[in-house]
């Protein structure tokens, strides 16, 4: 994707002293980079602070992580928000979310709007709360003439229910006759995720440590490369993410194949 490289180093000014702009192979940008955002709990608490506070600070490094991403020129850039299994945290917290969800991305339209990003959500959002749901709504109808950066928001999302639905949807054309059992394919697969039309990714970055997907994305992350980083989430800043695509870039990427010199 196209980017302004002046904007770009001017955001880079100032690295810190292990990392900068310079490490980094602009020609060789990932086009779409995943994240499982954690670590706000723990954040929060290490301050002895409440949890809340930490998914408050966690909006911060989202913000920045949008911006960095649009300067880099990352075409898709999805984030892995809310889980299916997120429903079973205490209720407080799951309604704070609901509403950060909500009033987070009210506020930041007019950021997607100036950086011409256009927002998707992987998930099922129509069981969300009726508010967070119509907001979300809002900032699709708000974004789709947008015709940068992807920003897809995954919320009530869960890999194997995504499997599940999109076995459903082929089930369903077979029995209505539009579709024949030897034409269920990847492609015909892949067409009924929730990521459909959108690349898979080729760098995943999950913060603070821990070392597991979480029903996250399980068929699009066949051959991502991924970065583990035990910086928690809300400290999650553009050097960060440097850091990660420098990692990315420095390995060889084989499919399946052999390795190439
Ligand atoms: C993981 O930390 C974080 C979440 C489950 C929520 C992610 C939400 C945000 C960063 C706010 C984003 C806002 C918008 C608009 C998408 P955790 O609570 O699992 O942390 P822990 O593992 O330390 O308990």
């Amino acid at each position: 994707m196209e980017f302004d490289e002046e904007k770009l180093r001017e955001y880079c000014a100032n690295p810190p002293e292990d990392v900068s702009l310079s490490d980094i192979d602009l020609g060789r940008i990932p086009r779409h980079i995943s994240i499982i955002m954690d670590g706000n709990g723990r954040w929060a608490q290490a301050r002895g602070l409440d949890r809340s506070k930490g998914h408050v600070a966690g909006v911060e490094s989202l913000r920045e992580t949008v911006t960095s991403c649009v300067r880099l020129g990352v075409d898709n850039l999805s984030v892995y928000a809310f889980s299916t299994e997120n429903w079973k945290r205490p209720q407080q917290e799951v309604n704070l979310l609901m509403h950060l969800f909500g009033t987070t991305l009210l506020k930041e339209l007019p950021l997607f709007h100036q950086e011409n990003v256009r927002l998707r959500f992987l998930g099922d959002i129509e069981a969300l709360p009726e508010a967070t749901y119509q907001v979300f709504e809002e900032g699709l109808r708000e974004t789709q003439g947008n015709t940068g950066m992807t920003f897809a928001l995954a919320v009530n999302y869960g890999s194997r229910a995504e499997i599940t639905r999109a076995a459903r949807l082929l089930a369903q054309d077979v029995a209505d006759g539009g579709l024949r059992p030897e034409d269920v394919d990847a492609d015909a697969i892949q067409s009924r995720l929730y990521t459909a039309g959108m690349p898979d990714p080729e760098l995943l970055i999950r913060t603070s440590g821990e070392l597991r997907l979480s029903n996250y994305l399980l068929w699009q992350l066949a051959y991502t490369e991924f970065y583990v980083t035990k910086t928690l989430w809300p400290d999650f800043d553009r050097w960060e993410l440097l850091r990660a695509i420098r990692s990315f870039q420095g390995r060889n990427r084989r499919f399946g194949g052999v390795a190439s010199k």
